[in-house]
């Protein structure tokens, strides 16, 4: 009987030498004469178990991980294919409290099937939305996201049915749906690890974005840094396309639809919806003022939806499910669950998926385990390079939109970046001036001066000889803030004083 060992095709997997092992499994099944059949899954998203491989046994899915080339042998030795105990044995992983406590929607099937695969896909609920949305009239489609609650996981958590209802009611020969994959943030990953790990949930839910606003077109941006998620996007659309989910009269339901991509050139700014697109238009990525909005003229002029990837991945499920199923988790108005990313000194890194509600400090120690180096938490930035650094005193803050953006901070895209005593938060409030000196698109003064101004100003402060010198340096640097936050075009220069101010109040003694 053939036995199916599951092994991730993904990139964390990859840098970690997965293609290795793969190698070394064929060629130890084959000299012992076993019958295996390796199916390349995406990541379930416990990076710290990478590579995780998983066998099909009677009771379930059993786990080993992670996995080295040398680790081979000993496994084939403990019987591994029927579930044999090993040092790196897991037990059954959907088991594992780490997984078994998540309440995944958008992941649900991530890391369970064969990425690219079609059918596999279809086993596990894929395409009933899209069936569903075929049913309805576009404003009902429209009607079902608004119900969901869910809001935009790009970063600025605008309401998604919102967004679509505009582009539907603009009158237009040409609509665009444009994937914003850039995914620049620092400590995110969850675009790439569904990308990777179940990209039929991104293509279907863009599919049913064209049919709810009356675009034919959809353009995936993706960041240059992710040639292996290019690589599967690339099959998985092939094969949608094979299996009549895209292409001109789509399930004979007399729609079209289809997509391409388009890969970004590593500018951060460009994860900008407006730089974005003038990025696809083939022009510098710099920044349009709003009004108008993209989704009045958008790509080329035309009205166009620009959404995130987990925005787009979570319409599946609002359309299999129901909105009012989806806006049952969370709370307030953070409705549904987010795709949280623990990474930087932690422990056990990965994705977690959770309704909004749990407190940062629930994250952090239940499921990332406290910091890898096993000192104290002393700061958490959460929401990427322009989210605030919180201190361990604000850990149980709930990770809900309004709650954090209370406590000064932002939820943003949901990356966690955890740090230890060993930190030093001035030069971390500087790497933030520095991040936007070098990223900024350069179009406003507040941001592209402002920056290197800012980074000046925090050397004066630290080098300060005298306390009223500093404390005179502080004033300067908070009105500097001030103005980036005030006169800035968007949110690059806007936010860069939340993580530097943030930092100046929660962790002063480290601008002595
Ligand atoms: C400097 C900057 C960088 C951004 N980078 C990203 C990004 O990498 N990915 C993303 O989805 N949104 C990013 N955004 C947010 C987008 O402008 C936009 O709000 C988002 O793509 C809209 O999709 P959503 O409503 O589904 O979140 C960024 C915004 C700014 C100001
Ligand atoms: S704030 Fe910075 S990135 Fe944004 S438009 Fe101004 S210069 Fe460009």
């Amino acid at each position: 009987m053939t036995t199916r060992i599951y092994v991730p095709r993904e990139t964390t997997a990859s840098s970690l030498g997965v293609d290795l092992v793969v190698e070394a499994l064929v060629a130890e099944a084959a000299r012992r004469n076993l019958d295996i059949a390796i199916v390349r899954n995406g990541s379930r998203g416990a990076c710290f178990l990478e590579p995780l491989i998983e066998v099909d046994t009677p009771d379930g899915r059993v786990g080993y991980g992670p996995v080295t080339v040398d680790d081979i042998p000993g496994l084939f030795e403990a019987n591994f294919l029927q579930g044999g105990k090993h040092a790196l044995g897991l037990g059954n992983v959907a088991e594992l409290p780490w997984f078994k406590n998540q309440e995944r929607l958008t992941f649900a099937r991530c890391g369970l099937i064969e990425s690219t695969n079609v059918e596999e896909y279809k086993s596990l609920g894929g395409f009933v939305g899209l069936q569903n949305a075929l049913r309805l009239s576009a404003a009902e489609i429209v009607q079902e996201v608004i119900t969901s609650g869910l809001r935009g996981r790009g970063g600025a958590a605008f309401p998604t049915g919102i967004k679509w209802k505009t582009v539907l009611q603009t009158n237009a020969s040409q609509k665009y749906i444009v994937c914003n994959a850039d995914e620049g943030d620092s400590g995110t990953f969850s675009d790439r690890l569904i990308m990777e790990g179940d990209p039929l949930s991104l293509i279907e839910g863009m599919i049913i974005a064209g049919i709810a606003v009356g675009a034919d077109k959809g353009v995936i941006y993706l960041r240059s840094e992710y040639p292996l998620t290019h690589t599967i996007l690339l099959e998985t659309i092939a094969n949608a396309r094979k299996a009549g989910y895209l292409g001109t009269n789509l399930l004979q339901s007399g729609k079209n639809f289809d997509i391409e991509i388009r890969i970004g050139a590593g500018a951060y700014i460009c994860g900008e919806e407006t730089s974005l697109l003038e990025s696809l238009e083939g022009k510098r990525g710099e920044v349009r003022p709003k009004p108008p909005l993209p989704a009045h003229e958008g790509l080329f002029g035309k009205p166009t939806v620009v959404n995130n990837v987990i925005s787009l991945a979570t319409i599946p499920i609002i359309l299999e499910k129901g909105g009012k199923h989806y806006a049952n988790f969370g709370r307030g108005r953070s409705l549904g669950t987010m795709p949280f990313q623990l990474g930087g000194n932690i422990k056990y890194g990965g994705l977690v998926e959770k309704a909004f509600g749990l407190t940062l400090r629930q994250l952090i120690e239940d499921f990332g385990g406290g910091t890898a180096t096993g000192k104290p938490v002393r700061a958490v930035q959460v929401g990427g390079p322009l989210g605030a650094y919180f201190p361990a005193s604000l850990l149980d803050t709930p990770l809900d939109i309004e709650d954090f953006a209370k406590a000064g901070g932002m939820v943003g895209h949901g990356g966690v970046v955890v740090f230890d005593t060993s930190v030093n938060m001035a030069k971390m409030a500087r790497f933030a001036m520095e991040f936007c000196s070098v990223e900024s698109c350069g179009k406003c003064t507040p941001c592209r001066i402002g920056s290197v101004r800012g980074m000046e100003t925090i050397d004066r402060i630290v080098q300060a000889k005298t306390q009223p010198e500093r404390e005179k340096q502080l004033v300067v640097l908070k009105d500097l803030c001030e103005t980036m936050e005030s006169a800035s075009l968007c949110a690059m220069g806007g936010l860069t004083p939340l993580p530097v101010m943030s930092a100046v109040q929660h962790f002063k003694g480290d601008f002595q």
